[in-house]
């Protein structure tokens, strides 16, 4: 089996234009199979709150809820680089950031914490760097955020919140970030951010353009009653199960021929 995915390779991986592919998973089972197919990053995300809890929403989500799935996947990974989410209203403060990142690394086995928000998260992020803990933030379409928003709106549309954007990608990146996630964001914002950092950047619903791609992979199995337009069932049709699925996504990713057009937002 190949080396174990680091930061320092992700961040090559961009250097040399080497797509990097992310997939979620909430258990060892399939944690395995992701594994063994050498996905780049396993992402335990708060989107369990939907798929394995049938909540409508990542709000009901809790830090408990969080350390228990990173452990159940952790110990079922030798290749990929394990990402966990920090759950809403997990780190509204920086003590509480610093105690639940520890919690999803030493309890769960995480290797990066991923937190939503821009500007309001550099503290956070300066200080979870500092400690050690390699960070990924998440801007444009923020779940945790989402009655907030009043529902899952592309983000970035207009000049002034793509500026923002711009910018807190950027100064995110200077507190320390290892990897900037863009949720549904439009192409031309997601390469504008992506050309403009020396981090990774990992696109859903934002293009081809980013430096890897991300699903939740009950949506690129087909078996999600709810899949978003971004997404893709890779498993219909092919004849190599669950493992010939991921192989197609990984290969998808790799080859730019996913997302198409019409999977992004222009
Ligand atoms: O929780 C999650 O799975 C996520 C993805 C939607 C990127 O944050």
């Amino acid at each position: 089996m190949p080396a174990k995915i680091t930061i320092s390779k992700l961040r090559k991986m961009k250097q040399n234009g080497d797509k990097i592919v992310m997939l979620t998973a909430y258990d060892a089972s399939f944690a395995q199979v992701l594994d063994q197919q050498l996905v780049d990053v396993i992402l335990v995300g708060d989107s369990l709150g939907m798929v394995m809890q049938g909540h409508e929403s990542t709000v009901p989500v809790t830090m408990d809820d969080m350390v228990y799935h990173t452990k159940m996947v952790s110990p079922a990974c030798h290749h990929s680089l394990i990402l966990g989410d920090l759950p809403f209203m997990s780190y509204t403060s920086t003590m509480d950031a610093i105690k639940n990142a520890s919690r999803l690394m030493q309890e769960g086995g995480a290797h990066m914490v991923k937190l939503e928000g821009g500007e309001s998260q550099i503290e956070n992020v300066t200080q979870l760097s500092r400690h050690g803990v390699p960070v990924c933030a998440h801007l444009g379409l923020q779940p945790q955020s989402v009655h907030k928003l009043g529902g899952y709106f592309v983000q970035g549309r207009d000049q002034k919140t793509a500026d923002k954007m711009l910018d807190d990608a950027l100064v995110l990146q200077d507190a320390g970030a290892d990897m900037v996630l863009l949720e549904c964001v439009p192409v031309t914002l997601a390469d504008k951010i992506t050309q403009a950092l020396d981090v990774p950047t990992i696109g859903i619903g934002a293009g081809r353009v980013c430096d890897g791609q991300v699903l939740v992979l009950q949506d690129m199995l087909g078996i999600s009653t709810k899949a978003p337009s971004f997404s893709q069932d890779f498993l219909t049709g092919q004849t190599g199960g669950i493992a010939g699925a991921v192989a197609a996504y990984i290969e998808g990713v790799k080859s730019q021929t996913f997302p198409s057009d019409e999977q992004c937002f222009f």
